[in-house]
């Protein structure tokens, strides 16, 4: 038994997601947990809201509340359409939290203490109409590499190039839109990650396995220009984390905060204390996946996130790592995702373009979404949601394809043989035959869940399903049972063994259908199917299942046009 230590990207705190946003963090994160759980090994899935910086300002005061309390109640908003997409974190922790208040100023005490810090007076954007600095995403601009007249003052969407706020070409406050802004003197800490350069590139080189997305992004801002800049730390902002060495003043510094991309990624470490903290649990529970000194050096450490979100990981956050000097586990494995567009154009939060998680499950179930965002994954490159694709995917996949033979199966079986696992009869060739099919293509399942290729996971998956159909349909148990009753007894003998191995083999795709499918079987036995020939014997002769409800539903051409229509404006 392997550990496992997952984390997704965590979602900003500035309202509810949309499919974009997760289709490259939480999601498939989730399925690679479901995986590693179900195969046996010790998982710590982990995830958190982001709560600082300019996006929970920004959406706080667009929702005339507090941002304190915004923070709480979309946390609180964000932990239950998590739950209810069956995201399986062991916890869901706030970047706000002071377990992370008390890592995130340890960490700058270090790096202080390694000389990696230093002090820089510079000169910020003052906004003189509001009286205020305006750092980050406070300004709007034009970005000076690939020219997106609505680039952020911290990273261009579009071409995802981290910026400066001095940077944009005429910037304009994000708030008032004023154009009213001048240069001001103001210091602040930079992480020397400049220093760090060669140590990372040579740790990056040695991640020989990792997707081509994710190192090339990271080589870019290794190589480009000039090479790796210093960066900003700190801000001159409200609400964050305030700058300390530890527990100590920082003098100079008062009134600030760290900057939120600072403190995020420690939130990995700092809410898997959290989680130790939820559950009445000492430090080392904690420590043992996070500090090789302590028990970390068996773990084996996967992260999940969007393109946008690698410079980050792969460079600044393992600048903080390495450079505290201190025994942290640093990232083992980086998937990362391209973009996911949305019927001819882009999701996009601040627009209210696209379907948003809370209206997904409006109108569907969480595992057709979750189906069809795991098979369409952007993985080679950007993908598209379009209405059309949806509703012929969940149809021909989930409905024709899984739903039509665990309805088949027990419909027939129920009125033809009774509601009991029949016992008569015995396999011949052709269920040789499919067996050994299936546990080649299992195998290959495996190996594809195991290298995160979760298109091709997913494709493999239905390829079982499809094979299951095949056998049925060349079987004819229902022309078989007027001819040879015992065969038929055989052949649906297997095929109400195989749905439960399909129970199991989809689950981490789609949890919920998984769970009808196995409660139908009458069996809790949920152990990976290892030994097939095994496996399609493994519910008791005698036993009693049933007709699950309808597992999936077909999506109808009315809908379709009506959820078009619906979801094709801006959300407010
Ligand atoms: O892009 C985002 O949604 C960020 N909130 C991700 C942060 S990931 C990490 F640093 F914690
Ligand atoms: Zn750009």
């Amino acid at each position: 038994m392997a550990r496992i230590l997952i984390t997704s990207a965590i979602p900003y705190i500035n309202g509810i997601k949309h499919l974009g946003n997760l289709v490259g963090s939480q999601l498939p994160a989730d399925l690679f947990a479901r995986f590693m759980r179900a195969r046996g090994h010790e998982v710590m899935f982990i995830c958190a809201t982001d709560e600082h910086g300019t996006p929970a300002e920004l959406a706080a005061a667009k929702a005339g509340k507090k941002v304190e309390d915004y923070c709480t109640e979309m946390h609180e908003t964000q932990k239950n359409l998590a739950a209810d997409f069956r995201w399986s974190f062991d916890h869901f922790g706030r970047s706000s939290s002071q377990r992370n208040h008390r890592l995130t100023q340890h960490f700058a005490r270090k790096l202080a203490e390694n000389g990696l810090i230093k002090e820089v007076v510079e000169k910020q954007i003052f906004s003189i109409d509001e009286n205020r600095f305006l750092p980050d995403r406070y300004l709007t601009g034009t970005c000076p590499n690939c020219g997106n007249t609505s680039a952020r003052g911290d990273q261009c969407e579009e071409c995802t190039k981290q910026l400066d706020p001095t940077d944009l070409i005429n910037p304009r406050s994000s708030i008032s839109g004023s154009h009213n802004l001048e240069l001001r003197e103001t210091k602040h800490l930079f992480l020397r990650q400049r220093s760090l350069s060669k140590k990372l590139e040579a740790w990056i080189d040695s991640k020989t396995d990792w997707p081509i997305l994710t190192t090339s992004i990271a080589k870019k801002w290794l190589n480009d220009g000039d090479g790796l800049q210093d960066r900003g730390i700190t801000r001159d902002l409200y609400w964050g984390i305030p700058v300390k060495k530890g527990d100590q003043p920082w003098p100079g510094m008062e009134g600030k905060v760290f900057y939120v991309w600072f403190d995020a990624p420690i939130e990995y470490i700092a809410s898997t204390a959290e989680w130790a903290d939820a559950n009445g649990k000492p430090d080392a529970d904690w420590e043992r996946w996070w500090r090789t000194d302590k028990g970390a050096s068996d773990v084996t450490y996967y992260q999940f996130m969007g393109k946008d979100n690698v410079p980050f990981h792969t460079l600044s956050f393992p600048a903080t790592i390495l450079g505290s000097g201190e025994p942290w586990k640093l990232v083992d494995y980086l998937k990362s995702f391209n973009y996911l567009n949305y019927d001819g154009g882009q999701f996009s939060t601040s627009k209210g373009r696209g379907i948003f998680m809370d209206q997904a499950l409006s109108i569907l179930p969480a595992d057709y979404w979750r189906w069809w965002l795991l098979s369409h994954a952007p993985e080679s490159s950007d993908s598209e949601f379009t209405w059309e694709n949806f509703q012929n995917s969940i149809n021909k996949d989930l409905a024709d394809v899984l739903g039509n033979l665990v309805s088949r199966v027990t419909k027939f079986a129920t009125s033809k043989l009774g509601t009991t696992i029949p016992a008569g009869g015995t396999f011949g060739p052709q269920e040789a035959a499919f067996i050994d099919n299936l546990r080649a293509r299992i195998r290959e399942y495996e190996t594809l869940m195991e290298q995160m290729e979760i298109r091709k996971a997913a494709a493999e998956l239905r390829a079982i399903w499809v094979i299951g159909n095949e056998y049925l349909q060349s079987a004819a148990p229902w022309t078989v049972v007027k001819t040879d009753p015992e065969q038929a007894q055989a052949q649906i003998r297997l095929a109400l063994n195989l749905i439960r191995v399909y129970a199991i083999l989809s689950q981490p795709f789609i949890p919920d259908a998984s769970a009808a499918m196995m409660a139908a079987m009458g069996s809790t036995n949920w152990s990976w199917p290892s030994d097939i020939s095994a496996d399609m014997h493994a519910l008791p002769t005698g036993s009693t299942f049933s007709v699950p409800e309808n597992l999936f539903r077909k999506i109808t051409d009315e809908e379709r046009i009506e959820w078009q229509t619906r979801f094709s404006g801006t959300r407010t």
